[in-house]
């Protein structure tokens, strides 16, 4: 489906209607689009509404000047939300996903019935991670080409060496990338520069809460995804010990089993 954002940019959305009880957001990181949830929603789909979004400048959405704030990506999965007539969702945020969704949460949290944060984390950039978001942007902007980071960020992304992952699954990565648009990519790297932390809402946060973390992400260490589960009331941590940054790719039925066990998980209070 397709619905415009506030500013018109043209949002798709991928969602599948077979029954309405329940519905599972699903946000992809960066940079990434929709199609890296592929596995989780054929594990799911016959019990929950599947959303998937692509982020404005992702995949088959359209691109506006950045940068892309948060709280903007936020504002337009509601958007998506209410063009379905969804009101309340499980939301399960990859890695950029994850700060969309605190965004998301702190907006909207009446609209949140299960938090999961999958290979993501609470703080803000340090200045120093922001100054190396923003010199990549330029790079991509100048480039108009997604090449940096097909050949320089994919592979770190991976907990192990390309030669030891199936060949199929690198390429599927590389080709998610490769199909996004460098000016998009461009202009998300400065939203997460531009993000303030979500580490003041988490301990209020009183919905079901599940943190996935690779046991080898070299992007966001498991100490601190440890550190992140802590920070909640009511977190279940599941580490997948094979991956890297990209569990849904690398342990996909791992990561699978994991969502459903969450998706049948109540609050507590
Ligand atoms: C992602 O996977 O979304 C990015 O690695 C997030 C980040 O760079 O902070």
């Amino acid at each position: 489906m397709q619905v415009l954002a506030d500013d018109g940019v043209v949002l798709y959305a991928s969602v599948n209607a077979r029954q309405r009880r329940n519905a599972l957001l699903l946000i992809h990181g960066f940079p990434f689009s929709s199609r890296v949830w592929d596995a989780q929603t054929q594990a799911v789909e016959q019990n929950v509404v599947v959303i998937r979004p692509d982020l404005r400048g992702a995949g088959q959405s359209g691109i506006s000047p950045g940068p892309y704030l948060m709280e903007t990506l936020a504002a337009d999965v509601a958007t998506v939300l209410d063009a379905i007539g969804v009101e309340r969702v499980s939301v399960a945020g990859h890695s950029m996903g994850g700060y969309v969704a605190m965004a998301f949460l702190r907006m909207f949290s009446e609209r949140v019935e299960r938090l999961a944060l999958i290979a993501s984390r609470l703080r803000a950039d340090t200045p120093s991670e922001a100054k190396s978001r923003l010199e990549l942007a330029d790079r991509l902007e100048r480039e108009r080409s997604m090449d940096p980071l097909v050949e320089s960020m994919l592979p770190r992304l991976f907990g192990s060496s390309p030669q030891d992952i199936h060949p199929e699954t690198v390429e599927r990565a590389a080709d998610i990338v490769r199909n996004n648009d460098p000016l998009g990519a461009a202009a998300a790297l400065r939203g997460m520069a531009l993000r303030s932390s979500s580490e003041d809402i988490a301990e209020d946060v009183d919905v079901p809460v599940l943190i996935v973390a690779g046991g080898r992400d070299r992007t966001i260490p498991l100490g601190e995804a440890r550190e992140n589960a802590r920070q909640f009331r009511n977190a279940r941590l599941v580490i997948c010990e094979d991956s890297g940054h990209l569990p849904m790719l690398e342990e996909p039925g791992r990561l699978s089993g994991a969502l459903s066990d969450w998706l049948g998980a109540r609050a507590s209070g």
